[in-house]
């Protein structure tokens, strides 16, 4: 059984972790425990002074020992004595804000239960149980449904909560995390994942100090500034070793992580949508429902932890026929011609691919209404005929011809004044009324938290994939929203805008997605400005980033890795010099860099000398051969390209029998020592044999001494060792 109750203490396991938790005997819930699994019940760690200032709930009575700004809470309350951050804030009629949650029921439920309009881990019922515990603020009848999915063989638990009016007079809710995790023993640090457009995802591990530290975006989308990913860790926890505690917000807008560590030296984690861009009105009767958070706790190091992420995001979060198929290798235009293209050139880049095994052409921006530059047509989803003078399904049919697929690129979300959507529907764009809006690469967001705005949107998108074969599509937002204002809500409902707009983008994908079952999605933000587990649920890959430079994207994928499987990691090779950077790296290592994800090309194959266009016809026979291993394997980090002079990564097939070393040595220096590399997941009794030199190593030295890195003669110098287990 994943979840036991016994004498009002909750205990949820799964097959390396206890989470403990207890309604005490004036019904507050307390947490007890999340940590290595044990039979004890963790109560006993609970021993708290009078500390003064810390106020006791009315019902204490004399007991100025019991406080609830001191003890370790499963859900805390604004307004009731507990001065840390909170994961709650309602407000009332009568203008006050407080809710004395209290323990009224619970139920334990088979499967792993889903959230109405919002993306989450699903489970078979023999996979997952749900934990439903109900605390009710007594004087307002305002509840809040914890609920706990726990997935024993995952050795996840998910959290998400539902705050239901069950009063008569309307509230206002203005803080719901998904997440509160309170921490009362132990010194922890933080890892968060900040960055900008064309550098995400750089990981930050930093001491926590007194007081609340925190990272959140406000931009509408999860954000390419940081990632609603968050890592608290034990001082000295390294990839192999020690305790950390990984979360993931399974949303795409506006989030906020926050970490206090308080006067006793406790700590709380908060997470969830966020509150400074939030608030919702709830009538008697009505539930708001929280967005999930996805908890996994290692004993073993960070890597233990992104091999429980990698599995559950590419297993259970991932849906439809792609998300374990092999994926198409794609060649996208975006880099190749920009804007400046028609239907002669995409054939002949086609063409050109065709002939080296690429599987699909994608058509990216440029192809629709006069757009001939970024300022103009966005909203307007209609052949441009200039370019395509045939239309769309004449040009898929030559391609399919030529044996490859089809992909086609939109921005839905978006609207350039210079289009006929906004000549005809200027109110359908955000802005508040009677001030200029904010301009993002020239365009405006359309308020898609309107069903007519979202009906023309479904339809559009509908209407492009209806009318040809198109296999694909790449879903993009280029800029951060801004303008928060919907004619159709009323002024107290216009902060619900940042969370109504997610909301209107999962119904237009899940819509979509229903619909075109064999359209493989790919998310995209300015590359990696969305890249969560929310958009994970309808795109089983995310176009990871803008920056195509091979030897930086060694730098952001490894900060994608903590929490995100290869597979989910949209990744290219690009002409050079770089089109970010101006770096040249020879194309194998640019090879070896883009094979960490959903590999593909974005330049003109036809620009490629012969030896270079044979180094990609190996790259894909490369990539055809060892994509399960890459999607299917354990990923191991075997570097950390922040600190040293090579990036250094390994796929391990789960029976351990098969391996796969990439990566890149940075720079060449004079009187090189060529360092070994240790490997690891391997069997130790097993012998491995190299298939590039026939070498034979038992696991145990590949672990203990390493593989010798090539010798590096220039910079960039690509790091490829494939070896198998030996018959015995
Ligand atoms: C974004 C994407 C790019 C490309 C352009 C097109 O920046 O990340 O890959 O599609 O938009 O405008």
């Amino acid at each position: 059984m994943a979840v036991r109750i016994e004498n009002e203490t909750f205990y949820l396991e799964t097959e390396n972790t206890l989470y403990q938790m207890k309604a005490d005997c004036r019904g507050v819930l307390k947490h007890l425990w999340y940590g290595a699994k044990t039979r004890q019940d963790m109560e006993y760690l609970l021993d708290y002074p009078d500390v003064a200032f810390s106020g006791n709930p009315y019902d204490a009575g004399e007991d100025r020992t019991y406080s609830l700004d001191t003890m370790p809470l499963e859900y805390a309350a604004e307004g009731v004595g507990d001065y840390r951050i909170s994961a709650v804030s309602v407000c009332h009629e009568n203008g006050s804000c407080v809710l004395d949650l209290r323990y009224e029921s619970c139920r334990i439920v088979p499967g792993k239960y889903s959230i109405p309009g919002l993306p989450a881990v699903y489970a078979g019922e023999n996979e997952a149980q749900t934990l439903e515990i109900t605390l009710r603020d007594a004087v307002s009848g305002v509840c809040v449904i914890l609920k706990y999915g726990v997935l024993p063989e995952y050795d996840v638990i998910t959290r998400s909560a539902v705050i239901v009016n069950g009063g008569k007079q309307p509230v206002t809710v203005n803080r719901a995390h998904s997440l509160c995790l309170d921490i009362p023993y132990g010194q922890w640090e933080w890892i968060h994942f900040h960055g900008r457009h064309l550098q995400e995802r750089v990981p930050e591990r930093r001491p926590l100090l007194h007081g609340i530290q925190q990272s959140s975006s406000g931009r509408g989308t999860s954000s390419h500034q940081q990632n609603p990913t968050v890592l608290l860790c034990r001082k000295g926890c390294t990839e192999t070793d020690g305790a950390c505690i990984g979360a993931a917000l399974v949303y795409s807008g506006c989030f906020q992580t926050q970490i206090e560590y308080d006067q006793l030296n406790q700590t709380r984690l908060v997470m969830g949508i966020h509150p400074e861009l939030f608030c919702w009105e709830l009538a008697p009767g009505e539930s708001f429902y929280a967005p999930e958070v996805i908890l996994s706790l290692s004993d073993t190091g960070f890597e233990t932890l992104s091999h429980r992420f990698h599995r559950i995001i590419r297993e259970r979060v991932c849906r439809g026929k792609h998300k374990l198929a092999e994926r198409p290798i794609l060649i996208n235009n975006w880099e190749a011609t920009y804007f400046d293209f028609n239907e002669d050139k995409l054939l002949k880049i086609a063409e050109g691919a065709a002939g080296l095994g690429v599987d699909m052409l994608v058509m990216d921006d440029g192809w629709f209404g006069r757009r001939n530059h970024d300022d103009v047509s966005l909203g307007d989803w209609n052949v441009n005929a200039a370019k395509l003078p045939n239309g769309l399904g004449r040009l898929v049919e030559r391609v399919n011809a030529m044996g490859m697929d089809f992909g086609i690129w939109f921005e839905p979300e978006m609207i350039s004044e210079d289009s006929e959507l906004y000549r005809t529907h200027p109110e359908w764009a955000l802005r508040i009324p009677e001030r200029n809006p904010v301009r993002g690469r020239h365009q405006l967001v359309l308020d898609i938290t309107r069903p007519d705005v979202r009906d023309y949107l479904v339809g559009a998108v509908s209407r492009i994939l209806q009318s040809a074969n198109i296999a694909y599509v790449k879903w993009d937002f280029n800029r951060s929203a801004s303008d928060w204002y919907s004619a159709l809500l009323s002024a107290e409902r216009q902060r619900e805008m940042p969370h109504r707009f997610v909301l209107g983008l999962y119904d237009m994908l899940e819509r979509l997605t229903q619909a075109f079952p064999n359209v493989l999605f790919e998310g995209c933000c300015g590359g990696g400005g969305r890249f969560d587990a929310g958009i994970l649920y309808y795109c089983p890959q995310i176009w990871c980033s803008d920056d195509t430079d091979a030897y930086e994207r060694t730098h952001i994928q490894y900060g994608t890795s903590f929490f995100y499987p290869v597979s989910s990691v949209g990744s290219h090779v690009s002409a050079v010099p770089n089109h970010q950077t101006g770096r040249s790296i020879p194309i194998r290592g640019r090879g070896v860099t883009a094979m960490a994800g959903s590999f593909g090309y974005e330049l003109d194959v036809n620009r490629l000398t012969e030896e270079e266009k044979e180094e990609v016809r190996a790259q894909i026979r490369a990539f055809k051969e060892f994509g399960p291993l890459i999607h299917n394997g354990k990923y191991f980090r075997l570097s950390n390209p922040f600190e040293e002079n090579v990036a250094a990564w390994a796929y391990v097939s789960e029976d351990g029998r098969q391996v796969l070393v990439q990566g890149m040595i940075f720079h060449a220096e004079p009187n090189m020592l060529r360092s070994p590399l240790c490997l690891r997941g391997l069997e130790p009794g097993k012998r491995y044999r190299s298939r590039e030199d026939g070498a034979v190593y038992t696991g145990r030295a590949l672990m203990d001494a390493g593989i010798l890195l090539p010798k590096a003669w220039g910079d960039y110098v690509p790091v490829e060792c494939y070896m198998e287990a030996v018959e015995e």
